[in-house]
């Protein structure tokens, strides 16, 4: 039995309250923290760390030795998944991810298959070597790619301004796009379920494309794959969807079964939370560039977003996308603590009894 030093975060995903407002960043481990990047430069390549549990627990630990995040994430990738059904991923310096394969016709879609566990062992490696590196400090996020979203890379073969081809599919072949994302929905289930087997506590869905889609085609072909991937998974553990671009999909988006919706900058935080609330855990939403702005201004953006979500239980403190390359790291460090600074003194009242208490991970549903 884990038990966690500090598990506010999971409190507030559960929508109890909390002594502070949990706080933890997209993309916090990597590439704008100069100890990342002497690691990435020694092991010459990104999926070289991904695959090395060693090397993925520490870079996952790397931000918390900066900074009191009270969640840790996973190192790794969206893209194993895609990888291990056979299309070939590699990174290039500078471009972003590139799949040798991709799924764009009748034949490969029809050969298309979940892959076998076996060939992401190095990912649930990972988890457990990350979670035993955290003792139990913080809590530990597994993630995946939403189905819809690792179809966008599978369709287009990488990164894409527009994802045209697989906008395209949506109305030339929808059958096959379904087909696609059907596959997906039982690959990341099954993926993500053998991550909290090997010790994640969260499961935390990106589906950072589903902007790419009209409001019908968003429900067809990404948020029911993301309930049938949510379906399939143990009933005890906390759930994360993240959604960019689908602000006006959220009544949708919230009826998901996730535990918590993390939503971007262009969702009113105030408005979700005073409408949906009561229901689901809501997580974001600050514009990741705020952090390139002087400390002052991010303490200020800080404490307006701390202001809109207002009081009831269950908000999570992130940005509204991952943080950029060239996040100057000091400004993470005021970021966090503007946020635990924030409302610490008029809950604490609330927790005072609990917040000596350790929680158990058997506790967390
Ligand atoms: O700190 C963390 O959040 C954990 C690690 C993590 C990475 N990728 C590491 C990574 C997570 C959660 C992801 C998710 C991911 N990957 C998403 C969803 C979130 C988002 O940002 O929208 C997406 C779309 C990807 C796909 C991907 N992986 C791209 C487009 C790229 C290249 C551009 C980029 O973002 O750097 C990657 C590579 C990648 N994934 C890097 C890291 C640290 C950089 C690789 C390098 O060091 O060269």
């Amino acid at each position: 039995m884990t038990v966690l030093a500090n598990d506010t975060f999971l409190r507030a995903l559960r929508r109890e309250p909390t002594s502070h407002v949990p706080v933890w960043l997209m993309r916090q481990a990597g590439r704008y923290l100069p100890e990342y990047a002497k690691l990435r430069a020694r092991a010459g390549s990104f999926m070289a760390l991904a695959k090395n549990p060693e090397l993925a627990a520490e870079i996952a630990l790397q931000p918390l030795a900066r900074f009191a995040l009270d969640a840790a994430i996973l190192f790794s990738d969206i893209l194993t998944i895609p990888d291990a059904m056979g299309l070939g991923l590699s990174f290039t310096e500078g471009e972003g991810p590139r799949f040798a394969r991709t799924t764009v016709d009748e034949r490969t879609i029809a050969a298309l298959s979940a892959p076998d566990l076996e060939e992401l062992r190095y990912v649930f490696d990972a988890v457990r070597t990350t979670k035993h590196a955290l003792a139990g400090r913080v809590p530990l996020i597994g993630f995946a790619g939403s189905p819809f979203t690792l179809a966008c890379y599978m369709v287009e073969g990488g990164a894409s301004a527009d994802f045209a081809n697989v906008r395209t599919m949506a109305f030339a072949r929808p059958d096959l796009l379904d087909r696609i994302v059907r596959i997906n929905a039982v690959a990341v289930a099954d993926y993500l379920a053998e991550q909290a087997r090997a010790g994640a506590d969260v499961l935390m869905l990106f589906d950072t494309w589903a902007g790419m889609l009209s409001p019908a085609a968003y429900r067809r072909f990404s948020l029911a794959p993301i309930g049938s991937v949510l379906e399939r998974l143990p009933r005890d553990v906390r759930t994360i969807v993240f959604a960019k671009g689908v602000a006006a999909s959220l009544p949708a988006l919230v009826t998901c079964g996730a535990s918590c919706i993390g939503v971007d900058w262009t969702v009113d935080l105030g408005d979700a939370r005073r409408q949906y609330g009561d229901r689901v855990a809501f997580q974001g939403n600050l514009d990741p560039l705020a952090l390139l702005a002087n400390p002052e201004s991010i303490r200020r953006a800080v404490a307006d977003m701390i202001a809109a979500a207002g009081e009831q239980p269950g908000y999570v403190f992130n940005v509204g996308h991952g943080l950029v390359p060239s996040t100057p790291p000091d400004h993470v460090a005021a970021l966090v603590d503007a946020v635990h600074g924030a409302r610490s003194s008029r809950v604490e009242a609330t927790c005072s009894e609990r917040s000596g208490t350790a929680a158990t991970v058997d506790g967390r549903g």
